[in-house]
């Protein structure tokens, strides 16, 4: 089965007040991963929907729009509405999954549910039937630059295993410490969509940064034979 990586660099690590250009700089990006923190889900504060309608109208990159926030069942669809290619909601958080995924959806944009570190999978395989993205956390969501969680690639091999074998229909996206030294492993347990944040924006070539890694992550899939 031939799959594509997708590099989904975050703006967490970039310049906040130079976002169009931060976009500019990573033309090979398959999404451009957003991450919007409410301070009560998670401890930090970023962005909101008036920055991504600012990004949607600077940019023709896909956004990935990952909400760390409370009751995204109430704010989800916006960000679908302001042209976001996918919306990420996490199960700890949503009320109703499913009819997050449904409104979502309906609202234009791909569905995703994002696990924490500690989530177990097992319990969301269900629900997950009704999303198009599975985003596996590698660190505690909140912060960029922290060390990669090896341990969670056992649900990315599970969530892997589910898709290839036609129970899941979801493509397998993994958040946090994504680097040169991490990706490959990372692809090994079949991983779809690779975020990147500090690896990218922290380079002194951003759009190098992501064309090595997604290089990584081809090698990886071809001696799989899945190239
Ligand atoms: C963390 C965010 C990540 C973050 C990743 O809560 O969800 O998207 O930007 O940053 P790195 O790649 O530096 O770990
Ligand atoms: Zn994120």
């Amino acid at each position: 089965m031939a799959r594509a990586p997708m590099i989904a660099p975050s703006i967490l690590s970039a310049d906040f007040a130079r976002l169009k250009e931060e976009a500019d700089a990573v033309p090979g990006a398959d999404w451009l991963h957003v991450d919007v923190m409410d301070g009560h889900f998670v401890p930090n504060l970023t962005l909101g929907l008036p920055v991504v309608e600012a990004l949607e109208r600077a940019t023709d990159i896909p956004l990935d729009c990952h909400l760390m926030i409370n009751d995204p069942d109430r704010w989800a669809p916006g960000y679908a509405e302001a042209g976001s290619q996918n919306v990420t909601v996490h199960a700890e958080a949503a009320n109703d999954p499913r009819k997050c995924s449904r409104d979502i959806r309906a609202a234009g944009a791909l569905a995703g549910l994002s696990i924490k570190p500690g989530t177990p999978l097992d319990d969301w395989v269900e629900v997950l039937r009704d999303y198009d993205t599975l985003l596996v956390m590698s660190v505690e969501p909140g912060f960029g630059g922290q060390k990669f969680m090896p341990e969670v690639l056992d649900k990315v091999r599970t969530a892997r295993r589910l898709v290839d074998t036609g129970h899941l229909n979801v493509i397998v996206e993994i958040d946090g410490g994504i680097s040169r030294d991490t990706i490959e492993a990372a692809a090994e347990a079949g991983v779809d969509c690779f975020v990147a944040g500090s690896a990218v924006y922290g380079a002194d070539d951003p759009e190098r940064a992501v064309e090595a890694l997604r290089d990584q992550a081809v090698r990886v899939a071809a001696y799989l034979g899945q190239g």
